[in-house]
C-alpha cells in the first residue's frame, strides 16, 4: 500500500506543503466596532501576498453550520465552541484563519485559545467604545436594541466582557482603517511568513 493508513502527516510536513506558519487571528468586539471590516482587509492583505487565508464570520457561519443557533448566552457559548473547534481543524491543516464574532464571553475566548497551539494564536481586541459602535448603529440594530424590538443585544442588554490579556488591541474609533490594519499585518507577517 502507497500510504499506510496509520501514518498521519506530521505539523511540519503540512508547514512544508502550505508554503507558511499556521495561524488563528481572533477578532473580537461589539457589534459595529469594525471587526468586519478589518478582517475582511486582511484577508485580502494577506491573499495578495500569497498566503492561504480563510475568514470565518456571522455571515459564513450562522447561516450554515450554525443556523440553529440564536443570541441567548447558552447559544452564543455553542456559536463559539464550534467556530473554535473549526479554527482548530483549520490550524491543523496548515491555513491562517481570521475570524470576525463578537465572542462576548472571556471563558469562550480562553477555551478556544486552550485548543490551538500558543504560537499560532492571536486575539484582537477591536476596541471601540459602545457610543462610537452606537452612533454608527450601521445595521440599526442598536436602536432596535433601544426600542425593545431585539432582545438580548451586546452592550445595551447582553453583557460583553472586555479581553484581559489580547496580543493585539486595536482602536478603531481613534485609527484609520488602514493604521488598524498595517499594525495587524506587522504584528502578523514574522508569525506565518517561513524563513527563508
Ligand atoms: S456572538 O455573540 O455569538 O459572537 P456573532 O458575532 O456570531 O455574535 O453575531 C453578531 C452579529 O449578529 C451582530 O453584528 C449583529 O449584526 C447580529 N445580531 C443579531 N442579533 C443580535 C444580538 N441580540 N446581539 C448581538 N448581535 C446581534
Amino acid at each position: 500500500m502507497l500510504y499506510p493508513l496509520d501514518e498521519t502527516i506530521s505539523r511540519d510536513q503540512r508547514i512544508t506543503a502550505m508554503h507558511q506558519l499556521p495561524f488563528v487571528v481572533w477578532m473580537t468586539g461589539l457589534s459595529g466596532s469594525g471587526k468586519s471590516t478589518l478582517a475582511t482587509a486582511l484577508e485580502k492583505g494577506l491573499i495578495e501576498k500569497g498566503f492561504k487565508v480563510y475568514l470565518l464570520d456571522g455571515d459564513t457561519i450562522r447561516t450554515g453550520l450554525n443556523k440553529d443557533l440564536g443570541f441567548s448566552e447558552s447559544d452564543r457559548r455553542e456559536n463559539i465552541r464550534r467556530i473554535g473547534e473549526v479554527c482548530k481543524l483549520m490550524n491543523n491543516a496548515g491555513l491562517i484563519v481570521i475570524t470576525s464574532f463578537i465572542s462576548p464571553f472571556r471563558s469562550e475566548r480562553d477555551f478556544v485559545r486552550s485548543l490551538i497551539p500558543p504560537s499560532d494564536f492571536a486575539e484582537v481586541f477591536i476596541n471601540a467604545s459602545l457610543e462610537s459602535c452606537e452612533a454608527r448603529d450601521v445595521k440599526g440594530l442598536y436602536k432596535k436594541a433601544r426600542q425593545g424590538i431585539i432582545s438580548e443585544f451586546t452592550g445595551i442588554d447582553s453583557p460583553y466582557e472586555t479581553p484581559l490579556n489580547p496580543e493585539i488591541v486595536l482602536l478603531t474609533n481613534k485609527e484609520s482603517e488602514n493604521e488598524s490594519l498595517s499594525q495587524l499585518m506587522n504584528f502578523l507577517l514574522p508569525k506565518i511568513s517561513l524563513a527563508l
